[in-house]
């Protein structure tokens, strides 16, 4: 070390003493792939694993596999893996497709036949020796099937016996990211972009790198890296040449880089006079612009488009459809194996506010029901969740069920744009399960959101799901480390929909903190109930949007929504509040679901309480199910709701000492200032109700003068 070195360590110590932080300080970077070394007790369970791996073939996604396999026993078991290729020479662990291993073995079979991605992991012989063989239909079902395996060495399963097959439930499972050439996120909470600075690609990719990882090691296989309100520079030679870095930093982990593009590309980009979708000129530089991109990036997965949306230009332009925008680009892609998300997330952001019949929900359904079969095959309809955007409580999307001859995907946010913005603790997989388990009862059948969204239903080639992920520079990636378990969450329901919110938490609290058995417990109550808490302090019933709609989508201001054109209405007045949407006296919006839901929907009598200001215009006295008034439960649930939040500050409290400093303290702060927020939406939304009602509390907990 030279003495210039030695100084600047001497220094490095004493600034992180006297900020009273060791030197390893937990950031959070590692999220749930932190490998935490086993107590050697337990680690004894796995002395019988094999000390040598084989990989068969010599793809750059299979040795990411032998390479993360290695790193994580060494962290995990403290073991040393002799890497090793071919049939294996004695006791090993064997990773390669199946194809492979029935060229070493052919007489292992896994029980069911694997689809790509899919993954089997089996204790057996292999040429004679003992071996646990982690086999993939792709090479990137090996990598998941390396992950998997890690996974349950750092939870301490047992694995003596292994036989497991896992599939994903779709094939398309990707992230978006909403970052700006210039290095901001659109609704990012946590720091600039990690792949671009300056209109520029970052010279140094490394957390671009570390991002694929992470998402491989959920399943993840797809990421669109820039905003859906595309900057249509994007498709400039010379940032062509740039992305195809961000694509060389996700090959090796599987994940496929793709792009937001605007329509208008052709025109803007190509100066071509025109970008109607039906121009000859302009299907042509369509496909010259994508030959262009495969010949830099010949694993490029597609184009996300946001079109005749929030302002941006769209086929509406020239009196064309959404189908024929969306075809002209799927045509360019389809020799190259790529397909183009077009987004539903279509409406006019112009509406008469005054006109009761006027209602933003329609929008999706009526733009895109009427095109159902128009689109290519490798056209794939994304579809926000519910017909408005991203709120805290929603009706599922109509869309799902209109939709019977064209590929779909779901489209969940994973950033907490409209829940708390990471400042506040709300766990979205129960939410993201009551949409996917929701039954549209498809003529009389059995048809859950999850089984259309993968395709399942209507046998379409392709679909699945893709979460608005938004990760920045912050070390801890979301900017509060409990939010984290939103991504793992949104990749576990992508490749099996069917796991309980309780079983990812579990998974994901051990991975991420450890298996104290009060950690695990309390992490886990606290993030299970943190969506109806934040719900019970700030929307509560179906409301729509309380919060400022116009500004920051954060704060509480329930009087933004409405009197303008967005649509996000929650139509409060002195005698009553909610939207009546009902195909009897209101905008008819409950008639674009199939007739059972309608039925759910439509009367007062079967209205699901939580659901109730979404679909009726009701009187503030309006009975709930529950019993109370709709105005009392506004009352109680803003204060329940705010004396939860200040409950997880208590709860977080008992972890002192069972979980490191550096988090602990980075959620405690956190969790205070949600408690000190909740407060200030219990009295704001309270005020605000009162006043307009006139009817008080009947626990009398707040004296407000009537203005
Ligand atoms: C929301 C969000 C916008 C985003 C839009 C979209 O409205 O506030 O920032 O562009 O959704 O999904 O396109």
């Amino acid at each position: 070390m030279t003495k210039s070195r030695v100084t600047t360590a001497v220094w490095v110590v004493l600034i992180c003493l006297a900020a009273g932080s060791p030197l390893n300080a937990e950031t959070g970077a590692e999220a749930w792939l932190r490998y935490s070394a086993l107590d050697p007790q337990i680690a004894k369970r796995y002395e019988r694993l094999p000390a040598q791996t084989v990989l068969l073939g010599d793809s750059a996604v299979l040795k990411t596999g032998q390479q993360e396999l290695t790193r994580g026993m060494a962290k995990i078991l403290g073991r040393t893996l002799r890497p090793g290729a071919g049939s294996p020479t004695e006791s090993a662990i064997v990773l390669g497709t199946l194809a492979e291993l029935h060229a070493l073995a052919p007489e292992l079979r896994p029980p069911l036949e694997l689809r790509t991605d899919g993954y089997w992991l089996k204790s057996t012989r292999v040429r004679g020796f003992e071996c646990l063989v982690v086999i993939g239909g792709s090479d990137r079902g090996v990598l998941y099937g390396v992950f998997a395996l890690l996974s349950k060495l750092a939870r301490a399963q047992d694995i003596a016996a292994l036989d497991e097959v896992q599939q994903p439930s779709a094939p398309i499972r990707w992230v978006n990211q909403w970052d700006n050439p210039d290095g901001h996120i659109e609704r990012g909470y946590s720091g600039p972009s990690i792949f671009f600075a300056d209109g520029k690609v970052r010279g140094d990719l490394t957390r671009a790198g570390d991002y694929a990882r992470l998402l491989a090691s959920i399943g993840i296989n797809g990421c669109a890296v820039n905003n859906v309100n595309a900057d249509p520079h994007m498709l400039e030679g010379a940032f062509i040449a740039q992305l195809s870095r961000i694509a060389d930093a996700f090959r090796p982990w599987g994940v496929q880089l793709s792009i937001s593009v605007d329509l208008s590309s052709p025109k803007v980009v190509g100066g071509l006079d025109t970008f109607d979708p039906l121009d000859p000129r302009v299907a042509a530089w369509w496909r010259e612009k994508v030959d262009e991109i495969y010949r830099q990036i010949p694993d490029f997965g597609g184009f996300v488009v946001k079109a005749d949306s929030e302002g941006r230009l769209g086929p509406s332009t020239y009196g064309r459809t959404h189908a024929d925008a969306a075809n002209v680009i799927a045509r360019a892609l389809k020799p190259h194996g790529g397909v183009v998300f077009y987004r539903a997330f279509v409406y006019n952001h112009h509406l008469d506010w005054r006109d009761l019949k006027n209602d933003r929900a329609k929008a999706a359904y009526d733009n895109f029901h009427p095109l159902d079969g128009a689109f290519d095959d490798n056209a794939i309809v994304q579809i926000k969740n519910g017909p408005i955007d991203f709120q805290v409580r929603e009706p599922v999307s109509p869309l799902f069920g209109g939709l019977r001859r064209t590929n779909q995907a779901i489209e969940l946010q994973i950033t907490q744009e409209y829940t708390g913005q990471q400042r506040h603790l709300c766990f979205l997989v129960p939410m993201w399960k009551e949409v996917l388990d929701f039954d549209m009862h498809i003529e009389g059948e059995s048809t859950p959101v999850k089984d259309l969204v993968a395709g399942r239903v209507f046998h379409r080639p392709t679909g699945g799901f893709v979460g608005v992920a938004n990760v920045g520079m912050d070390a801890n990636w979301l900017g509060s480390p409990l939010a984290m378990a939103n991504l793992y969450g949104f990749g576990r329901l992508a490749w099996d929909p069917s796991l309980s919110a309780e079983s990812i938490l579990d998974e994901w609290t051990r991975l991420t903190f450890g298996s104290d058995p009060l950690v695990v417990q309390t992490v886990t109550a606290m993030q299970l109930s943190s969506w109806h808490v934040y719900e019970s302090y700030t929307g509560p019933l179906g409301a729509g949007t309380l919060t400022n709609i116009t500004g920051n989508h954060y704060d509480p201001a329930p009087e933004s929504s409405e009197e303008n054109g967005w649509g996000q209405w929650h139509r409060a007045d002195h005698t009553a509040i909610g939207m009546d949407r009902t195909m009897a006296t209101g905008t008819g919006y409950i008639g674009q679901y199939p007739p059972a839901v309608q039925k759910l929907y439509e009367s007062l009598a079967n209205c699901p309480d939580n659901l109730l200001l979404f679909f009726h215009h009701v009187p503030y006295t309006h009975v709930l199910h529950s019993g109370k008034t709709v105005i009392q439960h506004v009352y109680d649930s803003h204060y329940d709701g705010a004396e939860q939040a200040q409950s997880f500050v208590r709860q977080w409290q008992a972890l002192q000492g069972h979980i490191d400093e550096e988090r602990y303290r980075d959620v405690l702060s956190r969790l205070q200032y949600q408690a000190g927020e909740a407060a200030v939406w219990r009295d704001t939304i309270y005020n605000w109700i009162y006043r307009l009602s006139g009817i008080p509390d009947e626990k009398g907990r707040v004296k407000t003068e009537v203005r």
